[in-house]
């Protein structure tokens, strides 16, 4: 039913990511055409509970498209898992108009749209977050900044690397997902790439891969590690040890979090935000934007959760073949 949302209140949650600030610019942008007022919560659902709350217009969001991170801010908000602050959190969203919701975040923060809706709050989910690890969708806003930042810090490890004939091991963020050290192990072309869905810990098989390597007369071995798996210092002083080539870990850590978003970024999290500002308008609630097979669409954020997320078969075995230097002769 077009026109039921009169007033649109938007916030950022979980880990900032680039890209917030184009999705945070189209809802309220959008919302402004269709009609509808807007209001920017900072800090994320601490910020709603402490009721900072702020109207904005068209000018608000000017300035901002270019920027990392998030002009609302953002923030980690454990007592939201609480039933009675849900509750308190929808009376707040009441006393201040808000009668429709976008929560741009990862699939904790969606967890807290679904309380919401649950509460009478109408709630749309923009996937935020660099870790790509939201099953319902093939893009989140952050990742593609997020690997080229990665990317470009990994070539520059790789000449020092180099240089020094060592072994470099570069951890990469995703929580408990391997998209980017898979897709930045593809394009760094790195020697080892280490995901948390696949790895078997077997660290032999890394020591042979690099005296093999050496001896063919490689001057780098670049092993990407995702957090995931962690622990990159004592495996490099393990490896050090077990092939007798220097060898050291760098964790590339928040820097691949901030940083200026790229065209992709800004244009995908454009268009998630004035669709997640449309579908709100014509009365949806408990649904999430996502991207899948080419197409932005939408779906139920009960549906979103359950459902799970792998990488995929033939992506990982693409990975694990070029990082070869032998190749068996089929001819
Ligand atoms: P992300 O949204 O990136 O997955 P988190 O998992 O840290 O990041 O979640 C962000 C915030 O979402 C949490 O700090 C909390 O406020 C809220 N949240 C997470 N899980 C739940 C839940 N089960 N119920 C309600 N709110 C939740
Ligand atoms: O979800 C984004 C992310 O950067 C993950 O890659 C990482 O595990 C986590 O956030 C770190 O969170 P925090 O900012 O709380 O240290």
């Amino acid at each position: 039913m077009a026109g039921k949302v009169k007033t649109i209140g938007v916030l950022t949650s979980g880990g900032d990511a680039p890209g917030m600030n184009a999705a945070i610019r189209a809802v309220v942008r959008k919302s402004l055409n269709n009609g509808v007022n807007i209001k920017g919560i900072k800090k994320g659902y601490m910020g709603l509970l402490n009721e900072e709350i702020m109207d904005m217009n068209a000018i608000s969001v000017s300035d901002t498209i270019q920027r990392g991170g998030t002009v609302l801010g953002t923030a980690r908000c454990p007592e939201f898992k609480e039933e009675e602050v849900q509750e308190e959190a929808a009376k707040i969203c009441r006393k201040h108009g808000i009668d429709g919701l976008v929560v741009i975040g990862g699939d904790g923060s969606y967890r807290g749209a679904q309380a919401l809706s649950k509460h009478g709050i109408n709630t749309i989910g923009i996937p935020g977050t660099i870790d790509l690890d939201i099953s319902c969708t093939d893009y989140t806003i952050g990742f593609d900044t997020a690997v080229n930042t990665a990317m470009q810090a990994i070539d520059k490890v790789r000449d020092t690397s180099s240089s020094h004939e060592r072994c470099s091991i570069i951890e990469v963020m995703g929580r408990n997902a391997g998209y980017i050290a898979l897709w930045c192990g593809v394009a760094n072309g790195a020697e080892d790439i280490l995901l948390p869905e696949k790895y078997d810990f077997n660290e032999q098989v890394l020591v042979n891969n690099i005296i093999a390597n050496r001896k063919i007369g490689k001057t780098h071995h670049l092993i990407i590690n995702a957090e995931g798996i962690g622990h990159s210092t004592s495996m490099a002083r393990r490896i050090e040890a077990a092939t007798g080539i220097e060898t050291r870990a760098t964790i590339l850590g928040y820097m691949q979090r901030g940083g200026s978003p790229t065209c992709k970024d800004r244009y995908y999290a454009s268009i998630m935000g004035a669709y997640a500002a449309d579908i709100l308008f014509e009365g949806k609630t408990n649904r999430c934007v996502c991207y899948q097979n080419g197409k932005f669409m939408d779906m139920d954020i009960d549906e979103a959760l359950a459902m799970t997320k792998t990488i995929d078969p033939y992506q990982f075995e693409v990975s694990r073949l070029l990082s070869r230097n032998e190749y068996t002769d089929k001819k």
